[in-house]
């Protein structure tokens, strides 16, 4: 893979999952590399604290590979002026996070979205949706999403050039809180198995799974289907309630975390994200060997 991604750069742009994606990529790709030395953050940020953007660079491939922190791939800025003092900030529907410009001309783009879009992280901490200069305070979360689906389809549109980036919309990766949520003491603590029973088959209907689904994949009718490949990982994700880091995210040097704080959203490394990148990989030889057989064929066509 590191040769094919020779002077090429590889974008993840969306929320922590997306990150998580990111670093088992980029630990994947490490273990190839004997002098672990020649790989780097560019800016020497470290890989442990929190950051807009990270720019890991693998000196030998000329090859980066980047994250991008845009939870909603929309922006999130301060109201307009005049609004009711309990907007506090604004999701810009119909914008694409301002780093799209950092990022529009990498040479593959992985996004992904959905953790964020929930009444908790929005309108219950005063983020309301805004189109245009308008501030649609009743607007519900599934419609803002949907909006913001089509705003990434028409960005996508409009700035990829197709013969050049190749883009992926990584599909929702479900949560495991067995007996309540993150806030409410659900669990995953010491599972140890993947779903067994196919009769507790997980349910892949999830909103944000469906509505990117509907907007996205190549079933819909649109030209974006064509640009754009979807990764479909809701189903095969939604298997593994054991792959999560749940008391253990502070890593091994830490202790555990108390168990009404456990995480059953982020994954461990090695683990199921490291699928995800596989599936990714293959996705990418199959796109280019579509391309080069089309440049291939192009001289023939126009005999
Ligand atoms: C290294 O990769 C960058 C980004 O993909 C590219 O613009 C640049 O030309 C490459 N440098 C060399 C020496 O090939
Ligand atoms: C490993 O990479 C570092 C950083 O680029 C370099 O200084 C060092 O000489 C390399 N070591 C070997 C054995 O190539
Ligand atoms: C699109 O990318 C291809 C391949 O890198 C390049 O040859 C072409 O000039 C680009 N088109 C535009 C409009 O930038
Ligand atoms: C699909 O797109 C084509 C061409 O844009 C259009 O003619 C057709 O009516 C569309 N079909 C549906 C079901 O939307
Ligand atoms: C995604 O994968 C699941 C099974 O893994 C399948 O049922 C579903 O149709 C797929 N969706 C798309 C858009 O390919």
């Amino acid at each position: 893979m590191l040769e094919r991604l020779r002077n090429r750069r590889v974008v993840f742009v969306g929320d922590s999952i997306g990150r998580n994606q990111w670093e088992s990529l980029l630990c994947m790709l490490s273990s190839a590399v004997s002098n672990k030395s020649s790989i780097y953050e560019v800016n020497g940020s470290p890989i442990s604290k929190h950051k807009g953007f990270l720019v890991f660079k693998f000196r030998d491939y000329n090859c980066t590979v980047e994250y991008y922190r845009a939870p909603f791939l929309v922006v999130q800025s301060r109201p307009p002026a005049g609004a009711p003092n309990n907007v506090k900030t604004t999701l810009k529907l119909d914008q694409m996070d301002w780093t799209s410009v950092r990022w529009r001309d990498a040479d593959v783009i992985v996004f992904n979205t959905g953790h964020w879009w929930n009444y908790e992280k929005t309108i219950r901490g005063g983020c309301f949706f805004q189109e245009g200069k308008q501030v649609r305070l009743e607007m519900k979360v599934e419609s803002a999403f949907r909006r913001s689906i089509e705003t990434v389809k028409n960005w996508v549109d409009r700035e990829v050039n197709a013969s050049k980036t190749h883009v992926f919309f990584r599909t929702y990766a479900p949560v495991h809180f067995r007996g309540g949520d993150w806030k409410t003491g659900g669990s995953c603590h010491l599972e140890k198995l993947p779903e067994l029973s196919s009769s507790a088959a997980p349910s892949t209907t999830s909103l944000h799974f469906n509505i990117v689904n509907e907007l996205l994949s190549k079933h819909s009718n649109n030209s974006v289907a064509t640009k754009l490949d979807l990764l479909n990982v809701t189903y095969m994700t939604s298997w593994r309630k054991d792959g999560h880091s749940s008391i253990y995210y502070m890593g091994p040097n830490s202790k555990p975390a108390p168990l009404h704080r456990q995480d059953c959203s982020h994954w461990c490394l090695p683990g199921v994200p490291d699928a995800w990148n596989e599936l990714l990989y293959a996705m990418f030889l199959r796109h280019e060997a579509t391309q080069h057989r089309n440049s291939m064929e192009l001289p023939k066509a126009e005999v």
